[in-house]
């Protein structure tokens, strides 16, 4: 692996957190193809996961996100092993997703992933939420862990409610970050 540019972040175990470019499009949709059902095949159905993945894990999903630069990528070792995205919403900033592939995750990436987020929002809002559909324990003990509370619950019919929790930036603000809102931004990008 080459050393971290400027605009790396270097962390323990040799993980990098950096801004994806159009270069990282194919490693993105790979970290959801594989960490999406590995999370939801106990949750949804298999036609349900696989609905998913074409629709908000396709390189056309995720091509927006990269484009506006908020989609960042941890290497481990090299290899792109986790992703988050984040963005927007409702007077804060909104994480869309984080996903640590399978294999990778309970070694600190996804923390490591959510704190160069958080070192984003500053300028954007004063609270960043998550949400996640009910049932993802994993998600609900990962963002407990990590200071965020129940904001509230979200029926969404047939499936699982959506469950918002939410953070303070409070003392994230080491760097600025233009976070404005892109046209073309809508909920659709969630998750
Ligand atoms: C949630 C996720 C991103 C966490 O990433 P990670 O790299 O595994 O998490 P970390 O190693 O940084 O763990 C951070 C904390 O969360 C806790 N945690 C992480 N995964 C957990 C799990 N499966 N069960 C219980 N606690 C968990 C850890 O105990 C740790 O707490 P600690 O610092 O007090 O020990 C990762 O597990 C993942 O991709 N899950 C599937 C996708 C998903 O649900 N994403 C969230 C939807 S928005």
């Amino acid at each position: 692996m080459s050393p971290p540019g400027p605009d790396q972040v270097s962390l323990p175990e040799d993980v990098v957190v950096r801004q994806a470019t159009g270069e990282d499009l194919r490693a993105v949709v790979e970290v959801g193809q594989r960490t999406w059902p590995a999370t939801y095949d106990s949750i949804f159905e298999e036609g349900l996961v696989a609905l998913f993945l074409e629709k908000r894990w396709s390189k056309q999903a995720l091509i927006p996100s990269i484009r506006s630069g908020r989609t960042l990528v941890a290497e481990l070792a090299g290899r792109v092993v986790g992703m988050a995205s984040y963005g927007p919403h409702e007077r804060s900033m909104a994480l869309w997703k984080l996903y640590v592939v399978p294999e990778a995750q309970g070694r600190g990436v996804g923390s490591r992933l959510l704190r160069e987020v958080m070192s984003r929002a500053g300028a954007v809002g004063r609270e960043v939420h998550i949400s996640f559909l009910d049932g993802n324990a994993s998600a609900h003990d990962f963002a407990r862990s990590n200071g965020f509370t129940v904001l509230q619950r979200e029926p969404q019919g047939e499936m699982p409610d959506l469950i918002w929790m939410s953070r303070p930036v409070a003392e994230a603000l080491s760097h600025e970050h233009d976070g404005r809102d892109e046209p073309g931004h809508n909920r659709d990008e969630i998750r």
